[in-house]
């Protein structure tokens, strides 16, 4: 049966509360038996080897789990892999002409790789690498837009056994200096430029800010992108060059222990410092094909699209290494969902026939606001299934995805998971499960996690709290598996905790609906940011005497960032406003502009001179302020009211 077949599909029913896969979708998944749940969890740990048989190991693992008394956890002890080799050479037989990579760049530029091309250029740049002193002990640092290079040399890492570090390209010369600095990492790849909705970015600007910044030695290999033949000073290393001086080499792939680290990447942590995430070989990268395969259902015959940027955790997952461990096509996108046109991604789909499409919520969101005349003009019949990650994903944005991109009929999967898990925990199983608007879903097969009232009891269900994961799971990063991060951890398995500190309601059937973060992140279109991190920024200005920064509803974005300061005497707002702007496109990226700034004389504060930051947000999001009473300046809400612009 193909898609079409059955005539009740098309008419999605606002309201509904689930909806069936349906069953030319079931008739193909790679994951269709419900017994799977119950069999994860008699075998459990040991149904992990699943997700371990799809990779190939160096040298075999003789235990899934040691550690089930408690941490030190360790996956798939004894193993030895190389995820490079996973994600290249063990495709080659049978594959080395399909497609592995394909790009489209600015203006209709384009470029393919098949598995046998993407094997050599990595190769040869590992070669590069390995010639300039890269050992394992190293960590390199990646500074590149999405461009076939960022995956390439990802791989060429991998192949060396050498983690990797990539930091988004939209982050400031500060922002990459801290991670570089903090990494310890004594070699930078980057490019000149790229083009961002059809101006040029100054890439190198930056990178040599920060190696300015960084207190070591940095080696920094610089790819021409931008093919304008500026001069960029003589201190460094011509990736192309690199790639002749090393055309044909061929590296052996460096075996490493299950449980040493791929990559490490950093997210905003509580401390207002970026925190670093480390993940491993062996448990990172089968939990990530095996959640490839069973949540996105990706097969090697597809054309699999994640629009996410590689910068980020959903990237290195979800488009290089989930998607090539299994032999797939993966899609890379270097530009905006509206440049040159609102019909972009759909042109995209319909240009290189997609089957899989994984986005983030907020642009389905900007989907809807622009109209669904912009999808209708294309033929999106290839897609077989779409999901999205990264925050809360509304019922009504959920049926406009079906509806409009799905053709009505494509499963959609709302699949839950962080920067620590490394891949999905909650999802529903497309091929299994009845999907329910506005929930992401269950815990999948082989994680257990359940719901924890304020006061941290077990709650029941149909009923609201913190989600708390109760098991380890193969993706878990270094910090958990050692037990020295991230919540409490007692001596014994069985109490044993990770708190994604998200705010969670189930219903009777098990489903999670997410409704945020409750720490003091602010998720603005997917993307995570700290409080403390941006308020320390803003303070930091000159003439800023204080600042509060709190996240508020969005239409667009999901929250937005809701900036508070009071001025020092003699200063200009329209000054200052343009210093806190500057500040945190220096500190952390445009991206985390905010979208409001309000100078006020005060912020609201209690007798013991807490600013009470819910009094903001509520006023940000034009909510009753509730009880006021613990304020002891409760006149200055008023002020603050009146001069905060909202939609
Ligand atoms: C936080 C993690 C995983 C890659 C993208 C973000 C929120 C993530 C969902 C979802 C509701 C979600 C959570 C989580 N989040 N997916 N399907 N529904 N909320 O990674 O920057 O590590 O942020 O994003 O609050 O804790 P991240």
């Amino acid at each position: 049966m193909t898609r079409g077949d059955e005539s009740d599909r098309g008419q999605s029913q606002t309201g509904r509360e689930t909806v069936e896969p349906p069953d030319w979708f079931v008739e193909q998944a790679n994951v269709t038996d419900p017994a799977v749940y119950d069999r994860f969890e008699q075998e459990w740990p040991d149904c992990w080897r699943e997700a371990a048989e799809l990779l190939d190991w160096a040298e075999p693992f003789e235990t899934v789990l040691r550690g089930t008394d408690g941490p030190p956890f360790e996956w798939f002890s004894g193993g030895r892999l190389n995820a490079a080799y996973n994600c290249l050479d063990r495709h080659l037989p049978e594959r080395k002409n399909q497609l592995a990579l394909v790009w489209e760049g600015h203006l209709g530029e384009s470029r393919t790789y098949t598995y046998l091309e993407l094997y050599r250029e990595v190769n040869a740049f590992a070669a590069a690498l390995r010639d300039r002193g890269v050992g394992t002990d190293d960590v390199v640092t990646l500074y590149l837009p999405m461009v076939p290079e960022l995956p390439v040399a990802m791989l060429a890492c991998a192949r060396l056994g050498v983690p990797h570090n990539v930091v988004f390209a939209g982050f400031s010369a500060d922002a990459l200096a801290t991670r570089m600095e903090r990494a310890e990492s004594e070699y930078l790849i980057t490019c000149d430029g790229y083009y961002r909705r059809g101006s040029a970015v100054a890439q190198k600007n930056k990178a040599d800010n920060a190696r300015i910044a960084v207190d070591h030695d940095v080696s920094v290999v610089v790819l021409d992108r931008l093919g304008r033949d500026v001069h960029l000073g003589d201190d460094y290393d011509d990736y192309h060059d690199l790639l002749a001086a090393h055309e044909g080499a061929e590296v052996e792939p460096v075996s490493r222990a299950a449980d040493d680290p791929l990559f490490r990447i950093y997210t905003s942590g509580t401390t207002g410092q970026p925190k670093a995430v480390t993940h491993t070989t062996g448990g990172y990268l089968a939990h990530v094909a095996w959640t490839a395969q069973s949540v996105l259902d990706i097969k090697p015959e597809d054309t699999y699209w994640c629009s996410a940027d590689i910068g980020w955790i959903t990237g290195h997952s979800y488009i290089v290494y989930g998607p090539l461990a299994l032999g797939t096509t993966t899609v890379l996108y270097n530009g905006t969902a509206d440049h040159p046109n609102k019909d972009q991604l759909w042109k995209l789909i319909e240009k290189y026939a997609v089957d899989v499409f994984y986005t983030a919520p907020t642009a389905v969101r900007a989907f809807m606001k622009w109209g669904e005349e912009y999808p209708a003009k294309h033929d999106l019949s290839s897609l077989r299934l779409l999901g999205t990650v990264g925050e809360p994903m509304d019922a009504s944005a959920w049926e406009w995805y079906r509806e409009h991109i799905g053709g009505g009929e494509c499963p959609v999967v709302d699949t839950w998971w962080q920067t620590e898990t490394g891949a999905v925990l909650v999802s529903t199983l497309p091929g299994v499960d009845e999907m329910k608007p506005g929930a992401a879903g269950t815990p999948l097969p082989g994680i257990e996690a359940s719901v924890v009232d304020l006061s941290g009891v077990v709650a029941e269900s149909d009923t609201a709290g913190e989600l708390v994961v109760t098991r380890p799971w193969p993706g878990m990063p270094r910090a958990l598996l050692d037990g020295t991060g991230w919540g409490s951890v007692p001596d014994n398995a069985k109490e044993w905790r990770y708190y994604p500190e998200d705010s969670v309601s189930v219903d009777d059937n098990g489903y999670i609906t997410f409704l945020g973060r409750i720490d003091d992140a602010i998720n603005v279109a997917g993307r995570r940011f700290s409080t403390k991190e941006l308020e320390s920024t803003v303070a930091g200005v000159t003439g800023v005497a204080e600042a509060a920064v709190v996240g508020a509803d969005d239409e667009t974005t999901g929250t937005a960032v809701y900036a508070f300061a009071s001025p020092e005497d003699g200063y200009a707002e329209s000054e200052l406003r343009a210093a806190i702007e500057d500040a945190i496109v220096n500190a952390i990226g445009g991206i985390a502009r905010p979208k409001e700034i309000v100078f006020t004389p005060d912020l609201p504060k209690t007798r013991s001179g807490k600013v009470m930051r819910r009094l903001l947000t509520a006023v940000a999001n034009d909510d009753e302020l509730g009880d006021t009473s613990a304020l002891r300046n409760p006149e200055i809400l008023g002020e603050i009211q009146s001069t905060t612009r909202r939609e």
